[in-house]
């Protein structure tokens, strides 16, 4: 028994997640070969999902984070956006592979990678555990998709429900919501 067992469903469990970040980290591991790559995980989400991936990249790398929060509007994003953490090192000429936990409403995503692009990397690529297309409100390009989800409020690996359940090993459902 777990502390969250009476509150949470496995919706994606522990092996099949660590087995798409091994597949995704291959992957970049393969299309960064001989580039300048900085990871920029995108705080508090993408942080279990930024230890896992970047150890599964077989490539020299520096890993960056930064801080956003949406100014919310009743109880939907506005798509508002502030930094509220920013890197420690300049961006510009480095090959970004941004890394964030959920691409909802798209609208965090959209401020953020205008912002990054002003900064004139050499390139900048997106990757996100997990998409919600349901809900989408701006085009966002994802170039690394862990899984495509319904429109369920999820929690776990990083991804929190009030601040609680970033530390499930899985990415899991409130019963009830
Ligand atoms: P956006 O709607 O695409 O701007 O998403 C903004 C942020 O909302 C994401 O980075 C997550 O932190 C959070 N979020 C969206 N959907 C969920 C969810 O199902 N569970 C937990 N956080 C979520
Ligand atoms: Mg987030």
């Amino acid at each position: 028994m777990a502390f969250y067992d009476s509150e949470v469903e496995v919706l994606i469990d522990e092996a099949r997640l660590q087995a798409r970040v091994q597949e995704l980290g291959a992957q970049i591991t393969r299309e960064y070969a001989g580039r300048d790559l900085t990871v920029l995980g995108i705080l508090k989400g993408s942080v279990y999902f930024v230890t896992d991936l970047t150890r599964a990249i077989d490539l020299p790398l520096q890993v960056e984070f930064m801080g956003v929060s949406s100014y919310q509007g009743g109880t939907e994003t506005t798509g508002e956006v502030r930094i509220t953490t920013d890197v420690s090192k300049p961006l510009a000429g480095k090959d970004v592979l941004v890394v964030e936990d959920i691409v909802d409403t798209g609208l965090t995503m959209q401020f953020l990678l205008e912002n990054l692009r002003a900064r004139h990397p050499r390139s900048i690529k997106l990757a996100t555990l997990l998409e919600k297309p349901a809900r989408a409100r701006a085009k966002i390009h994802i170039d690394y998709k862990g899984f495509v989800i319904d429109d369920v409020f999820v929690v776990g690996y990083g991804l929190d429900y009030g601040e609680k359940l970033r530390n499930l090993p899985f990415i899991g459902r409130v019963k009830g919501k």
